[in-house]
């Protein structure tokens, strides 16, 4: 009863109006505010794009210092949050302590939590971005053992983030400056998607007037799963546990085996059915950072390369319309940066705040926005009566 559409998995319904990232899958087109993906990351950067998306336009130089500046004078989170790292088992999955730790900043940062206020609003969306970072980088240190690094202002973003993970005390560490340039491309990469499973929670989350680190932290929950943000964890294990170009037929044999629950990792997307846009300039990217770091043999790489090529060959593969996406190609790079895969799917967390936060925001301003509430097709028992139990059998 009742006049809704049955729609599981939204496949054929749009929850919302946008104007901020538009997709075209046939075409394999993804424009942010209108400008091609291809554009902002061969020759803007990642706090261009974050401006781009929650603006709508691009910065004069006047707006893209002022914005740098703001979100750098954010980057420091509360010292009292390292104590709530160390409530967590250290063998924790850091995208467990995300969860944990974005949820914790709205009981820190109780100010930014009215979301009646235009620019409390700005001021939590700037939080987010700066204090991203900080904490991806403290759930990667707790991870393994090192202490926690503070942010360095003087630092571009992307190579913040990078000392933050991997200076040590007792060691002089510099940021190389072409994986600082292959990061901040892989978080242009990631910066938003349209309505996405996480994108969809995030705004489902906030339809209720929750605060936007509550919001958020949702998001990062959603994010985690495997037919999600977890593909570039699950892809590049899935390259290693292939191991060698000699398995390739043996695997994609098993994709393609109704029986057998295996997939390719790191193939298929549910709007690009054409190609990834972010996948080619993410193969461009891995090349440049093994090139750089003297990894060209890398073993992974020849084994992505073969079976790409062998899955665009092959005839399940192109009927289905399924290639690589993204994930195929930023799991190598980011172990090459040095990131175990446990924190792959953080990286991407860390990149999509931004694009949850201008659709969060995009939301709350939207005058005709409501509270999310899909409804269902019931197959349960109609009306039945209670049994005392002294009766049931
Ligand atoms: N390997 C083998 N067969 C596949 C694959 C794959 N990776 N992906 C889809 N198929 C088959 C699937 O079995 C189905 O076959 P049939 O029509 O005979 O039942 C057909 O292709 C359509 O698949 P679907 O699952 O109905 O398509 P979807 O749009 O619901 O799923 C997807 C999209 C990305 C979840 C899926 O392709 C997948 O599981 N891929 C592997 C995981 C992955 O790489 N995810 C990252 C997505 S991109 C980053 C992000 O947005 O987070």
């Amino acid at each position: 009863t009742g006049h809704f559409t049955y729609d599981p998995g939204f496949t054929s319904t749009a929850s919302c109006e946008s104007k901020i990232t538009y997709i075209d899958g046939e075409q394999g087109t993804l424009l942010y505010r209108g400008y091609p993906i291809e554009q902002l990351a061969d020759h803007g950067d990642f706090l261009e794009t974050c401006y781009l998306l929650l603006y709508g336009e691009l910065p004069t130089k006047a707006q893209k210092d002022d914005f740098v500046h703001r979100v750098t004078y954010h980057t420091m989170i509360h010292e009292q949050m390292s104590r709530f790292f160390t409530g967590f088992r250290r063998d924790a999955h850091p995208m467990a302590i995300m969860v944990g730790t974005v949820g914790a900043l709205s009981a820190f940062y109780h100010d930014s939590t009215d979301i009646s206020d235009p620019h409390q609003r700005m001021v939590a969306s700037l939080r987010m971005i700066a204090k991203m970072p900080t904490l991806a980088a403290m759930a990667y240190k707790y991870h393994v053992g090192q202490p926690f690094v503070y942010p360095r202002n003087d630092l571009d973003y992307s190579s913040n983030f990078l000392h933050m993970c991997f200076a040590v005390p007792c060691e002089d560490y510099k940021v190389n400056p072409v994986l600082a340039r292959a990061m901040d491309r892989i978080f242009i990469l990631h910066a938003d998607h349209e309505q996405n499973a996480s994108t969809s929670t995030v705004r489902l989350a906030g339809s209720s007037g929750a605060n936007p680190f509550a919001c958020i932290a949702a998001g990062i929950a959603c994010l985690w799963g495997p037919a999600h943000g977890g593909a570039n964890e699950a892809a590049l294990n899935m390259l290693a546990e292939i191991g060698s170009v000699d398995n390739i037929p043996e695997y994609v044999r098993r994709a393609k085996d109704k029986d057998d629950p295996f997939r390719l990792m790191g193939f298929g997307h549910r709007v690009y059915k054409n190609y990834d846009p972010r996948a080619r300039i993410m193969q461009k990217t891995t090349h440049e950072v093994l090139a750089e770091l003297g990894m060209r043999d890398d073993p992974l790489l020849e084994v992505a390369i073969e079976l790409e090529r062998i899955a665009l060959n092959d005839e399940y593969f192109v009927e289905k319309k399924l290639y690589p996406n993204i994930d195929f190609y930023s799991g190598i790079t980011l172990r090459a940066l040095g990131f175990p895969t446990t924190m792959f799917t953080v990286l991407f967390a860390l990149a999509r705040t931004v694009g949850w936060i201008a659709q969060w925001k995009e939301m709350v301003e939207d005058p005709s926005q409501k509270i999310g509430r899909p409804r269902q097709l019931y197959t349960g028992y109609p009306s039945r009566d209670y049994m005392p139990i002294s009766q049931r059998r």
